[in-house]
């Protein structure tokens, strides 16, 4: 292969990657590519080959499409991110925090205006309550157990992040939990449930079951936010969190 050819080999993959990382994950027969011919077919040139043929990623790639080895390394390929409108009103992204070999992931929906200032999830009032949750509820630091959200930048005035904007995060996610490998994955509320889920059965009737996420095993509970609002709930979220650390083998005495 010449150096050119290498060269735009590269260049490819990483478009194929950008796609990929888009949401874009298939491309529509009869498509017109640029230089006449419709994809799928061999547009001219030597031995050029419309983007159809081309494999998004080598054989045991991960499935995010993403490369990094490590939660920093993630961390730093997933750059100053614009690939949704949410860059647009947030002061920084949030990405995650805890112990990269956590056995627990706790994924909530988005950061809100205190995660939002300072960085980092779950440090505002729910924030406070998922704390206690972990650490007066299962007995273990906080920083124990990895936490994250399925979008990473605050959605204005905390509305629900739109579809396209959980595409183009998705990714993030499924690699942070590709590289953590937990062993139990606890959905925060409604929303995480039902994006990881990818159902509309709703939280009351999803929470208190397990379920799986890419193979890992996942409970589904309330929000701390909606504890917050609801007391009451405080009892199902604890029997929630009693199934998980049975499961991992946890007294909850
Ligand atoms: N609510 C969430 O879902 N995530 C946070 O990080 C904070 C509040």
């Amino acid at each position: 292969m010449s150096q050119d050819t290498r060269s735009l080999a590269r260049d490819l993959a990483a478009h194929v990657q950008w796609m990929a990382l888009s949401g874009v994950d298939e491309i529509p027969p009869g498509l017109p590519w640029p230089g006449g011919a419709a994809a799928g077919e061999v547009p001219d040139g030597e031995g050029a080959s419309a983007p159809a043929a081309v494999d998004a990623g080598d054989a045991g790639a991960p499935a995010s499409g993403l490369v990094a080895t490590d939660l920093g390394g993630l961390r730093s390929e997933i750059g100053d991110c614009k690939r949704c409108r949410l860059s647009a009103a947030r002061t920084q992204l949030v990405f995650g925090s805890g112990n990269p070999d956590a056995r627990i992931v706790f994924v909530g929906e988005g950061p809100g205006r205190d995660e939002d200032r300072q960085g980092l999830p779950f440090v505002g009032r729910a924030g406070e309550l998922l704390t206690d949750i972990i650490q007066k509820g299962m007995k273990i630091d906080r920083s124990e157990v990895y936490i994250c959200n399925v979008v990473k930048c605050r959605p204005p005035d905390n509305r629900n992040p739109e579809p396209e904007e959980v595409d183009a995060c998705s990714p993030f996610l499924i690699r942070q939990i590709e590289l953590v490998q937990p062993e139990v994955i606890v959905a925060l509320g409604k929303f995480a449930a039902q994006t990881l889920l990818q159902t509309t059965t709703p939280i009351t009737r999803l929470r208190g079951r397990w379920h799986e996420y890419r193979g890992v095993p996942l409970m589904p509970t309330f929000h701390p936010a909606h504890l917050l609002r609801n007391p009451a709930f405080k009892r199902e979220v604890w029997e929630d969190i009693k199934q998980v650390m049975q499961r991992l083998g946890m007294s909850a005495a």
